[in-house]
Order: structure tokens, then sequence, then C-alpha cells
């Protein structure tokens, strides 16, 4: 049996406000994606990897990742990232037993975490999830920024990719999922099946917003350097 891994990369980049596809925007030189790739070559079992990226960027992703020396299929998401995750599964082949989903856009993810996710979904046979604890203190308000309670922040945690799914539990999620929400592991839970959490990290950091893209340079500089 092999791991699946499905890297989601077919997202615009609202947030982070660049012309280029978020995954296909360089940091020192070389995209996104391309170091996303670092820490997924590092996996020490069997994987099999699809790379889901925007539809007119099949042909780049392709190229660009051919050097890397890491089999690969790469395939067109579609408008929500429910739908990238969903065309990645469906070219995974029957050698798979555990898939693992993941955002590109958390390109330093260190392969430790891979690994613990992957040892997790094999000890518990169900979904699992990196996470990191909150830092700042969370407060819920009302629309109008009245403060209404301090939530409990040691009853929370900050979720982060890889998540892990046995295939079958999250094949079935997928196929019957009806809402369209921001993590698998969410529509795992809608069908009854538990999520369990190990430790995130840091560098697990998602870049969203052109703050995190200049904390990415500082790092890729260091890692370089
Ligand atoms: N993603 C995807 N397909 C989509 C939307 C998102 O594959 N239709 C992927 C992104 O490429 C990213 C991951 O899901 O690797 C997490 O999404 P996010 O950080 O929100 O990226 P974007 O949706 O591209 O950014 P934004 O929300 O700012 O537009
Ligand atoms: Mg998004």
């Amino acid at each position: 049996p092999s791991i699946g891994v499905v890297v989601v990369a077919a997202g615009s980049g609202t947030r982070l406000g660049r012309a280029t596809p978020k995954a296909f925007v360089e940091v020192a030189g070389r995209s996104i994606l391309s170091w996303a790739m670092d820490s997924v070559r590092g996996i020490s079992e069997p994987i099999e990897l699809v790379v889901v990226v925007p539809a007119a960027l099949v042909e780049a992703a392709r190229s660009q990742l051919a050097s890397l020396g890491l089999p690969f299929a790469a395939v067109a998401g579609g408008t929500t990232r429910q739908q990238s995750v969903q065309a990645g599964l469906s070219v995974l082949g029957d050698g798979v037993d555990v898939v693992l989903v993941h955002d590109a856009a958390r390109p330093f993810t260190p392969v430790e975490v891979f690994e613990r996710v992957i040892a997790a979904v094999r000890s518990t046979g169900s979904g699992v999830i990196p996470g990191q604890p909150v830092i700042d203190t969370i407060k819920g308000v009302d629309r109008s920024g009245l403060v209404l309670e301090t939530v409990d922040r040691s009853r929370l945690t900050a979720v982060q990719t890889p998540q892990g799914f046995p295939r079958a539990q999250l094949a079935e999620a997928y196929e019957r999922a009806v809402e369209d929400v921001t993590d698998d592991a969410a529509l795992v839970q809608q069908l009854g099946g538990s999520v369990s959490v190990v430790a995130g990290d840091p560098l697990s950091f998602k870049i969203t917003t052109p703050h995190d893209l200049e904390h990415a340079e500082e790092l890729a500089a260091r890692t370089a350097g």
C-alpha cells in the first residue's frame, strides 16, 4: 500500500493580491508549489503524489516540477478547495490506503509533521489533523463589535495541514458531501467519523497575506544561506 498525497494548489490567492495564482508566486526564485515539494519528497513511505493546480497552469506545473525527480500527476482544480481536493482524489490509484491532503500554501511544513500524521492515521484508523496551540486571547463578539465572552483557549487548536485519513473514510465523506467546508476533517466529522489532533509546527504557517509572503522570503533566505 502507499500514501496518497494530494497537494492543493489551485487557489487564486485573492488575499495575497498578486496577478499570478498563489502557488506560482515565487519565494527566493522558486514557486511556492516547488518549495512545498521539499518536505513531500522526504516522506519515508512510498507515496503517490497528485498536485492540483489551476486549469491553465497544468502544463506549467508539469514542466516546473519535472526536475524534482519525484513522480507525480498534475490535474486541474475547481472553484472551491473542496472541488480541488475531489479532483485530486479522483486520480489516485488502487494501491493507496491512506490519503494526506496538504495546502501548497504551507510550503515549509516539516516532513516530521507528515510522518506524525501518517503514523497516527495508521494507529487510530481514523482522521488526523495537525494543530497548534492558540496564542492570542480569543473573544466572542457580536455584529456590532460588542464583546460577549472570552473563549477558553485551552479548548482550542489552530488547525494546519497535511490532514490525513484512511482512504475509504475520506472517499465516503466526499461522496456524501453537501456543504462546502474549508477543511476535510469537517466533512469526515459531518458523517460521524472521529478526527484527532497531533502536534503541528509553526513552520506550517499558511502564506495568505503579503506579510506572510515576506516572512516566507526571510525563511527561504535562511534555508538557502
Ligand atoms: N485551493 C485550491 N483550489 C481552490 C481554492 C484553494 O486548490 N479553489 C488551495 C490553495 O491553492 C491553497 C489551499 O487550498 O494551497 C488553501 O487555500 P487558501 O490559502 O485560501 O488559498 P487561496 O484560496 O488561493 O487564497 P484566497 O482565499 O486568499 O483567495
Ligand atoms: Mg481560499
